[in-house]
């Protein structure tokens, strides 16, 4: 009798690889495979990994080291993502017990990549006894790296979303940007957009499954070209937001040199569209923003925020910033603190600088300590936290549309999500309990820096 085939896969990094993780559940379930909550209980043990920053980078070793015992059970082990592509075969050297390394650009061959696996099991393979210690079994390497050059998509209908009322859709894959710190446009490859048309069918086909809320997915969304020439981002947008049955549609990650004004104002035109806008900036500082390869100023950066802040509709702002990039002075940093008076954000992101393989930055010197960037960081966070104490306090006594996300038993709360993408916690009457992704009215009595408290309006 043939064994069940049986994975596990855990997932590191962005929105981009938790959705490309959905599309591989739904490749493997659809090749037999059955998924499992633990290593020890996969034959296939995945892990779907993140090279963004150092640390990041390091878990997916840590990961492979702590259970590499699982080999001796005759387990298989794969690196799939963006470690996967950055590091390449060098993977089988450091961990020599992984099988398979696959970018994310080469999924779409991961049902032959898992056949190749399949014929390496101790059950298909012929009876012969093995003199040495590395059977066939456990050297088989196979890898998926070389279509970072593709201008395919991942696109599958086998996709296993993991909610049933919010999913992704991702619209454009890779990056052209080259900014100088940033890996992925080696590890995520060239640009290519899907056309829309498939963008619509798919999120057609969601709403048909009871989605009502779905986030449309980029490393640089802005820079979206539907290849058959129909639509803009913006009409996409709008689009997808007019599909019967969406009642709100996301979108991330904008840069702000593709940033045009018609994306604001689609948000004013069509009401599924959330009045949420995210902006990294990185840096407040003409000076870093040029050493970061940006391609904009501060001053065209507060342009693209003077267009949200004259919107109709109160559009919540948030942003990513590096600290401590490679020559950063005092000042500098200063002027990204000033940034953050002059446009208070509703959430910021913050990271210390990281040198990554092949980034243009890694030919500069990485000067500044890291207790200097930790101390740089602490300050930007304390002085962002001040900046939300008041930002959240604008909505008390506002009732707010919120899709309820789940229940807090312990604290009998019902845990919902505004148009704006604010967490608000709010208790109702046992008799008006609301079900989970149903879309009910909140009245704001109290907030936190990040998160609001309230009472369903019955
Ligand atoms: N070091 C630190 N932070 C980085 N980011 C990207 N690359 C690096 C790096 N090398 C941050 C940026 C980006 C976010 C996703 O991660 O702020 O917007
Ligand atoms: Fe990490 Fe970037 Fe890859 Fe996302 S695209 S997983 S953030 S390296």
């Amino acid at each position: 009798m043939a064994t069940e085939k049986t994975f596990y896969l855990e997932t590191f990094g962005c929105q981009m690889n938790a959705h490309d993780s959905e599309k591989v559940i739904g490749t493997l379930r659809q090749q037999g495979y059955r998924q499992v909550e633990a290593e020890e209980d996969a034959g296939l043990i995945l892990y779907n990994t993140c090279s963004i920053r150092d640390k990041a980078e390091q878990k997916v070793f840590h990961r492979l080291n702590d259970y590499k015992k699982l080999l001796k059970q005759g387990k298989k082990f794969g690196v799939l993502g963006c470690v996967a592509q950055q590091e390449g075969e060098k993977i089988f050297e450091r961990a020599p017990h992984v099988s398979l390394v696959c970018g994310s650009a080469s999924y779409r061959n991961l049902p032959q990549m898992l056949k190749g696996l399949e014929d390496t099991l101790p059950e298909n393979q012929p009876p012969e006894p093995r003199s040495s210690k590395l059977t066939a079994q456990s050297l088989v390497r196979i890898t998926g790296l070389d279509d970072r050059e593709t201008d395919e998509c991942f696109e599958t209908e086998f996709t296993a979303r993991t909610n049933p009322h919010r999913g992704y859709i991702t619209i454009i894959e890779g990056c052209d940007k080259f900014c100088a710190y940033c890996v992925v446009p080696f590890t995520r490859g060239k640009e290519r957009s899907r056309t829309s048309d498939s963008v619509l069918a798919e999120a057609r086909q969601m709403a048909d499954l009871g989605y009502s809320e779905i986030q449309l997915l980029g490393q640089n969304v802005n820079s979206y070209k539907d290849s058959a020439g129909k639509r803009s981002f913006a009409e996409l947008r709008a689009a997808v937001g007019e599909v019967p049955g969406i009642k709100r549609v996301r979108f991330t990650t904008s840069h702000p040199r593709d940033f045009g004004r018609d994306i604001i104002d689609t948000i004013d035109a069509v009401a599924t569209l959330c009045d949420h806008v995210h902006l990294p900036v990185q840096s407040g500082s003409d000076r870093v923003l040029n050493a970061m390869q940006r391609l904009y100023t501060r001053e065209q950066y507060l342009e693209r925020i003077a267009w949200m802040k004259s919107a109709k509709r109160d559009i919540s702002i948030t942003s990513d910033i590096i600290v401590g990039f490679p020559g950063e002075t005092e000042e500098d940093f200063a002027e990204t603190l000033s940034l953050l008076d002059e446009v208070g954000y509703d959430a910021v992101f913050t990271f210390k600088y990281s040198p990554r393989p092949n980034t243009p930055s890694l030919a500069l010197e990485d000067a500044i300590p890291d207790q200097e960037k930790s101390r740089r960081l602490e300050v930007l966070m304390a002085r962002q936290r001040e900046i939300q104490i008041t930002r959240y306090q604008r909505y008390i006594g506002e009732t707010l549309e919120v899709m309820v996300e789940g229940r807090n038993n312990a604290r009998a709360q019902w845990i919902g999500r505004t148009s704006q993408n604010k967490t608000l916690n709010f208790t109702a009457p046992a008799t008006a309990a609301p079900t989970i992704g149903s879309y009910v009215p909140v009245r704001a009595t109290g907030s936190f820096p990040n998160s609001l408290l309230g009472e369903l309006v019955v």
